[in-house]
């Protein structure tokens, strides 16, 4: 037996060997400011900023193709080419999405079949916006038990196909932004790099906050059935937020605890951009400085599963995520859900 770590140092000695070789990631080409809502709706750029930290978001174009499977293999795409590697080499391909553009087939077996990866395990994965970091803790799994080498985890949405731009959908409506991002995990003999700690949560007694109600009957409150906000968003932003609020530096605790290391030992903490007040609370309740704690709502506005592996891309492409760092990846949304995933890269 191994005699225990001395107190305050990490828990990880050996590690899965499994990396993040490579990322990627897309958004539309068409970008909509406040301003350009203000036409919509009744709203402000004053009020959105203010309450959310948001100034434009990019919203796909039917009608150019943009969809989240156009996106998620666009991503996957350039997730392959920075890691050196082809799409043969993937074993694997979950998709963190919920809003596939069909119910069937999965946005995981159309990259494949766009990608011409040959038949590997393809399936898409639902938890909102916690979808991609669920993802990766999967993906994980089954790479570390050795029965995959290569897998392409990935965080697709086109959230806005389920907005109501009017003054009726205008709290939900100025929140959401699409698009998708990748990265590639890959098995390797270095058990200096690996997953160092994870959690995924869930608590249902909270999905009446945040659904998309396709009939009459998934109103949770009956009384509040509403025939215009069938197949749109409907939000209780203020309980939302109070969970996120509270949950986001539990989650955090939590991740730190199980790796038996400190806040100021994580180098990136790549986080769901749901709304700029709740990552600059938890950037003050843990003392983190801006360039740890990422921040890119205001251009892209709250991208669901695919604002965590967005942000994982521009940093890892802007050299500042590097080999030897340690990245908490951390994310909450729908469902209820929460997750996450620190990795030593
Ligand atoms: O990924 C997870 C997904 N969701 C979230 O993370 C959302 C978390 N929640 C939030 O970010 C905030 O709750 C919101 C940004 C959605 C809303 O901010 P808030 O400070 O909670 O505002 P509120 O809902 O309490 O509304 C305040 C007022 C209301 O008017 P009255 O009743 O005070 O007259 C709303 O009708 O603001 C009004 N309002 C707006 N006004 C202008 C709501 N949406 C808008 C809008 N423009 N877009």
């Amino acid at each position: 037996m191994s005699a225990p770590a001395p107190a305050g140092s990490p828990r990880h000695t050996q590690l899965s060997g499994v990396c993040i070789v490579g990322t990627g990631s897309a958004v539309p080409r068409r970008t909509v400011s406040n301003a350009d809502l203000e036409k919509l709706m009744d709203t402000s750029d004053e009020w959105i900023v203010q309450r959310t930290g948001i100034h434009e978001r990019h919203i796909r174009d039917d009608e150019a193709g943009e969809t989240t499977a156009s996106m998620a293999t666009d991503s996957v795409r350039l997730a392959l080419e920075s890691a050196g590697l082809a799409p043969a080499d993937l074993d694997m391909i979950i998709c963190g999405t919920m809003t596939p553009d069909m119910p069937t087939p999965s946005v995981a077996c159309i990259v494949a079949d766009r990608l011409a990866t040959g038949q590997i395990a393809a399936m898409d994965l639902n938890a909102a916006c916690s979808g991609f970091v669920y993802g990766m803790n999967v993906a994980h799994a089954f790479l570390a038990s050795g029965q995959y080498r290569c897998a392409a985890v990935i965080g697709a949405d086109t959230v806005t196909r389920h907005c109501d731009f009017s003054t009726l959908g205008r709290a939900e409506a100025v929140l959401f932004g699409d698009g998708a991002g990748a990265c590639i995990l890959r098995a390797t003999d270095d058990t200096t790099k690996g997953l160092i700690a994870q959690a995924m949560h869930s608590d249902g007694g909270g999905a009446k906050h945040l659904f998309i109600p396709s009939c009459r009957g998934d109103f949770y409150d009956a009384a509040a059935y509403d025939e215009r906000r069938i197949g749109r968003i409907v939000m209780n932003g203020t309980a939302v937020f109070k969970f996120a609020v509270s949950t986001f530096p539990k989650l955090i605790e939590q991740t730190l605890e199980q790796a038996g290391i400190g806040p100021e030992q994580v180098d990136h903490y790549i986080c769901h951009q749901s709304n700029a007040r709740i990552l600059g609370a938890a950037r003050e309740r843990f003392g983190l400085p801006e360039e740890k704690l990422h921040v890119n709502i205001a251009s892209y506005g709250n991208t669901v599963g695919a604002s965590v592996p967005l942000i994982l891309d521009q940093q890892a492409r802007a050299g500042r995520v590097k080999p030897g760092q340690k990245v908490m990846f951390l994310a909450f949304g729908a469902g209820l859900t929460w997750a996450s995933s620190l990795w030593q890269m």
